[in-house]
Order: C-alpha cells, then sequence, then structure tokens
C-alpha cells in the first residue's frame, strides 16, 4: 500500500451498516489517502456507536477503528471532503444532491444517477476520461460538490474484460447469462427458505442495467456527454445460493473475429491508470486469466488480489460465438465499496479531489 499522508482527506459513509456499507468499513481501514470520519444510517440506527448498530456480517473480523464513532442520520457536515454512498436507490435520489449542492463530493454506489447523462458512471480502468462530466455537473447545477457513481454489481465484472477485447477486435454483440450472489441484494437478502437449494430466475430491474450500462462506459466522451458504444446486448440475470462473487457465462461476437489465444492475450495485457499510477485499492492486473478447465469459481477465485481483480477462465469459441468465457467479480468490493474507493482514489490522481 502507498504510504500513509499525513493530510488524509476526511470521509463519511452513508447506509454504514448495509452489506457495501460494511465492506467501506473493511476497506478504508489504514487507507493512505481517507481518513472515515463520519457514518451515516437509517433511524433504527442513529444514536448508537456503530459495533451497536451494526450486524456485522463481512467474513473477517470487524475492525475497531470504526467502531466507536457514532452512526448519524444523513446530512452534510463541514468538516467532510467527501462521502461514499451506499444508500437504496430511492434515498440516494434524494439525499446525494443534498450533499452535492452543500460541496461534498459523492462517489456512490446507488443506481439513481448512474445513467444522468451529466454523471460520470466510472470504471477507472476503462473511461476514466469520462470525469470530465464533472465540470459540466457542477457548471449545469451551480453545485460545488458532484456525484460520481460506479455500476451495477454485476456490470464490473463484464466490462473489465469487454473493454481491451472491444479495443483491439470491435465487439458487435453481447449476450450475458449471470449467478448473482445473495449478498447483491443487500442485508438481510433472499430468506434461506426461498434461496436455499434454489435458483431464482429473476432479479428486478437487473436486465435492464445490464444491458444499458456497459454502453455508458464503454461509450466515448463527446464534449459535455458521453455517446453510447453501439453494441447490441442481452442478459439474463439469476440469484443463486452463493455468498459472495457473481458468476457470468458471456457469449461474444466482433467485427474482427479473434483467435481464442489473441483475445486471451489481449485479456492477460490489459492496464489501466490505477495500475500505471499504482492507486493504492488497484488490483496488479484488473483482468486474471485462469487456464484450469473448472476456474473461476466463487469460492475459490472471489478474494483475488484483495477482491478487485475479475478472473476469467472457460475462453473457448464454437459455431455460434466467436467468444465465449466465465467472468467472476467479487460483488461488493470490486462491485460496490472497492469500485466507489478505486474511483475516489481516481479522482484525487486526476486533482479533481
Ligand atoms: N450489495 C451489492 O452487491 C451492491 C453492489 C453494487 C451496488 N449496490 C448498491 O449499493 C446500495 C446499498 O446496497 P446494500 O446492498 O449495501 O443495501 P443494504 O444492505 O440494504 O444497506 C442499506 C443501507 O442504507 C441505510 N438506509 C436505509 N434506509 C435509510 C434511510 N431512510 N436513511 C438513511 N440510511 C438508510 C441502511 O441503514 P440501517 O441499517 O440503519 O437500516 C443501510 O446502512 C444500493 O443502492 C445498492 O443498489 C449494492
Amino acid at each position: 500500500m502507498t504510504k500513509m499522508t499525513t493530510d488524509r482527506l476526511k470521509v463519511g459513509i452513508l447506509g454504514a451498516t448495509g452489506a457495501v456499507g460494511q465492506r467501506f468499513i473493511q476497506l478504508l481501514e489504514g487507507h493512505p489517502w481517507f481518513e472515515l470520519s463520519a457514518l451515516y444510517a437509517s433511524e433504527r440506527s442513529a444514536g448508537k456507536p456503530y459495533h451497536e448498530a451494526v450486524t456485522w456480517r463481512v467474513p473477517v473480523a470487524q475492525p475497531a477503528y470504526a467502531g466507536e464513532l457514532v452512526v448519524q442520520t444523513p446530512a452534510p457536515a463541514e468538516d467532510l471532503d467527501l462521502v461514499f454512498s451506499a444508500l437504496p436507490s430511492q434515498m440516494a435520489e434524494t439525499m446525494e444532491p443534498l450533499f452535492a449542492e452543500a460541496g461534498i463530493p459523492v462517489i456512490s454506489n446507488a443506481s439513481a444517477y448512474r445513467m444522468t447523462s451529466d454523471v460520470p458512471l466510472l470504471i477507472p480502468e476503462v473511461n476514466p476520461e469520462h470525469t470530465a462530466l464533472i465540470a459540466t455537473q457542477q457548471a449545469k447545477r451551480g453545485w460545488p460538490g458532484f456525484i460520481a457513481t460506479n455500476p451495477n454489481c454485476a456490470v464490473v465484472g463484464l466490462v473489465l474484460p469487454l473493454k481491451p477485447l472491444h479495443d483491439a477486435f470491435g465487439i458487435e454483440s453481447v449476450r450475458v447469462v449471470t449467478l448473482q450472489a445473495k449478498s447483491g441484494a443487500g442485508y438481510p437478502g433472499p430468506p434461506p427458505e426461498i434461496i436455499g437449494d434454489n435458483v431464482l430466475p429473476y432479479i428486478p430491474g437487473e436486465e435492464e442495467k445490464l444491458q444499458s450500462e456497459p454502453l455508458k462506459l464503454l461509450g466515448a466522451l463527446a464534449g459535455d456527454r458521453i455517446e453510447d458504444a453501439h453494441i447490441i446486448l442481452s442478459a439474463q440475470c439469476n440469484r443463486v445460493d452463493v455468498l459472495d462473487g457473481h458468476t457470468a457465462s458471456v457469449f461474444i461476437n466482433f467485427t474482427n473475429r479473434p483467435s481464442v489465444d489473441q483475445a486471451s492475450e489481449a485479456l492477460r495485457a490489459y492496464k489501466g491508470i490505477p495500475q500505471t499510477a499504482a492507486l493504492p485499492s488497484a488490483p496488479q492486473w484488473p483482468v486474471v486469466v485462469l487456464v484450469d478447465a473448472d476456474r473461476p469459481q466463487p469460492k475459490l477465485d472471489r478474494d483475488h488480489d484483495q477482491g478487485m481483480a475479475v478472473t476469467v477462465g472457460r475462453l473457448r469459441s464454437d459455431a455460434l460465438t466467436d467468444l465465449m468465457f466465465t467472468t467472476l467479480s467479487h460483488n461488493t468490493i470490486r462491485g460496490a465499496a472497492g469500485a466507489a474507493i478505486l474511483n475516489a482514489e481516481l479522482l484525487k490522481h486526476q486533482g479533481i479531489l
């Protein structure tokens, strides 16, 4: 990890007690650039020290450093440099602008503003230049702060491998079938009598996100807007009885069909700003290609590089499909809290924070 600076930015977490909020607490412990200074949740939790308010479910010990901070209901505080938001989308819709308006940048996981035209939707390796939308947003809305977002948790594991393939060979169409973990539904999540020994073939709103967010992420910055990538996308999303880690089967057709070896090489060589600038939370390689025929598996591979690397395997082609593979990402780390922290690191690296 990068050397600790003495003037760390003071950060708050909105939705600190939930599935994503708990990952923020885990990942911000000892962060060299960000110092946790405020925790927010609902009336249910407000007024209690964090260790009492939270039902800790992350499979590592609850860090002591946040335990005595008293949880508050959300309200902008003057001494904050930024907030990470892990609020339910409806709450985010009303609450995040209040912070941005008060001059506090909001780095959000929520879906409320992801597709709003003046709000950047970011994966630092994929589209770091889209942060230019922040200046447009501030000018248009008169906000001294801003909102920047990370994608849906299943989108990150799809788009990270798509990016180098699209750049090298031009993607025409993608079909994706996801197998998404229980923690993706937040806490407490689907009850055991429903999800146990079962697959739920419907996650409300998820397929729409899988079919729209990648087009913005892979799109081109055109002045004060993003022109969507011209790719045909089709998605089927399933919830499965897995604790953490979203798996997806991906089927791609290209303008310039690569061999499987060429595609594998493009994935292995892929690096972005987080790697070249050595941002504190960057994985060494954003996409790791596994060679064993039965990998990736959530239980074995979701924690690769502290949960920040996407693992890919089973690369092959057939008569219908130029390239197919299985991709796996940790939904509450690379798909949520880790994604937002890496976004904040990118913004600090670019001098925006
Ligand atoms: N889970 C994932 O894998 C994932 C991935 C990417 C993005 N996201 C997005 O991230 C956000 C959080 O998801 P999650 O899974 O962490 O949800 P969650 O487990 O249900 O947690 C929700 C959090 O919001 C707080 N909250 C609820 N109502 C509130 C209110 N009226 N005022 C203030 N705080 C309130 C809760 O506090 P209390 O404990 O006090 O109720 C809790 O801290 C959602 O927008 C979700 O779509 C989730």
